[in-house]
């Protein structure tokens, strides 16, 4: 005969155990004690170490106000050098391409043999601010041997734009590390945590922004460090594909710390009147009720913060890139990217507009520096879905401004269809398609909606989300 009840601190009800539904209300029960109990063990995000610097929260007004799209060198360039040559490079993509653990890239967008088609669509749309990443292996495809031709590429890039009034913003690393940071034979000493990465990564910080500091003013040390660190560490899905290395996690998380503050300075040393940015991929988590204790919540909390509380006290403006929200719970880490409908993305993100207005006063109030939305976007094959949808994220940019937070900038990812890391073309992010033939942007409805928004925007001195 069955045990009818035991132990109500250990949790054993064994009278339930012949019923697969209740033995799964149990499991729950059993999850969420342990959650519990654990999630009171780690320390929720405090306040900052230091008080703020800058209060320079209230809004100063609408001008000036940087009206952008983002991209990135991997997800645009091709690769335009000859195998062999001394400019090939390599990266550490390219060698997950090679074994088969990401889609090919082929020759993407284009972007580094036809810019100009870039430019054309961005002058068209009429944005008055682009960001775009440089490609380290590029500049450096051995170490010590920089290619002078690809270094004049970028600064002819960020002249054209400044002579078209669009003000460039340069991100310095966006996800992807030369192939020579990556040991083969010693995977605890990839990329950040490579011996010659720090000495590296400074003498290219110094080149380009020695190079390009006549037309920029705007760098971003990073993309997302804090996503990438996340990825590589605990996901295991990025190189060194560690999976839950917290030690490997910690480590590389406190250099990308050192990586940025290094290039912060340098910037500064070389241009005095530069303007450092942040972008940090922050999500909205809401605290699930599976995870009493906070044990997730606590934990995607301070992923998402912790990089940017090291480093805030460096930036002129504090940049995020927001998506989507998600419930801080078990099953909503399982399930993330599987939903499909119509509050769902072709990600599977879920769509939540007025989480970007909660992010925006949380990190506003958080560190008291100007904001940028440095990235915002959907992937999606319908227009309507994606005009909605920045549309409601304007209007809570509108809404918080109006509010007194002071925001500076909202960029869309992104300029065309491009290449989605581990997905590769299938996403569709653009405000454009590529003509294959004549590498031109052909404008999805969404880039004459974003046309109008700016334009009335700057018309009105306000954000205006809905401009007809
Ligand atoms: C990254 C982009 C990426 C986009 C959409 C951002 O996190 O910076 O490289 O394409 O999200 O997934």
């Amino acid at each position: 005969m069955k045990r009818r009840y035991h132990d109500l601190f250990l949790l054993k009800f064994e009278w339930i155990e012949d019923s697969v539904c209740l033995r799964s209300l149990f499991f729950l029960v059993r999850l969420t004690y342990f959650l519990f109990i654990t999630g009171c063990v780690l320390r929720p995000l405090g306040p900052l170490d230091r008080p703020p610097q800058n209060c320079a929260l209230a809004c100063t007004g609408y001008r000036p106000f940087a009206w952008g799209i983002s991209t990135s060198s991997l997800q645009y360039e091709d690769r335009a050098v000859e195998t062999g040559s001394r400019e090939y490079f390599e990266r550490d993509w390219d060698l997950m391409v090679q074994k088969k653990e990401a889609p090919s890239i082929g020759n993407a967008l284009y972007s580094w043999s036809h810019f100009d088609e870039d430019l054309k669509a961005l002058k068209k749309i009429g944005v008055n601010a682009y960001r775009f990443s440089i490609e380290w292996a590029r500049i450096e495809p051995q170490p010590g041997e920089y290619n002078q031709e690809a270094i004049h590429h970028y600064v002819e890039m960020a002249r054209k734009l400044k002579e078209s009034g669009i003000e460039p913003y340069v991100c310095l690393w966006h996800f992807t590390f030369p192939a020579w940071l990556s040991d083969q034979k010693n995977s605890t000493q990839t990329n950040w945590l490579h011996p010659l990465a720090r000495s590296h990564w400074n003498h290219y910080v110094a080149r380009m922004v020695e190079a390009m500091s006549p037309y920029v003013t705007y760098y971003a040390p990073q993309n997302e460090p804090n996503g990438q660190v996340l990825t590589a560490y605990i996901v295991g899905l990025w190189p060194p594909h560690h999976l839950c290395d917290f030690k490997g996690y910690k480590n590389a998380m406190s250099m990308s710390v050192d990586f940025f503050r290094d290039a912060a300075t340098r910037i500064k040393e070389i241009k005095s009147d530069a303007k450092i940015v942040s972008i940090e991929a922050i999500p909205y988590w809401y605290h699930g009720w599976l995870d009493p204790g906070g044990l997730i919540y606590n934990t995607v909390e301070h992923n998402a913060f912790d990089h940017l509380d090291k480093v805030y006290d460096l930036c002129d403006i504090i940049g995020f890139n927001y998506y989507y929200s998600q419930v801080a719970g078990p099953f909503s880490l399982l399930t993330q990217g599987s939903h499909r409908g119509t509050h769902f993305t072709m990600m599977g993100w879920r769509i939540d507009p007025r989480a970007l207005g909660k992010l925006i006063r949380k990190v506003g109030k958080r560190y008291h520096k100007p904001l940028m939305i440095t990235e915002n976007g959907i992937a999606t094959l319908d227009e309507q879905k994606r005009i909605d949808y920045l549309r409601d994220h304007i209007a809570q940019i509108q809404k918080t401004m109006s509010q007194g937070y002071n925001i500076k900038g909202y960029f869309i990812w992104s300029l065309a269809d491009n290449y989605e890391w581990h997905y590769g073309y299938v996403p569709k992010f653009g405000l454009a398609t590529m003509d294959p033939k004549t590498f031109q942007r052909k404008f999805k409805q969404s880039a004459l909606y974003y046309h109008d928004v700016i334009n009335a925007s700057q018309k009105l001195g306000k954000v205006v989300p809905f401009p007809r």
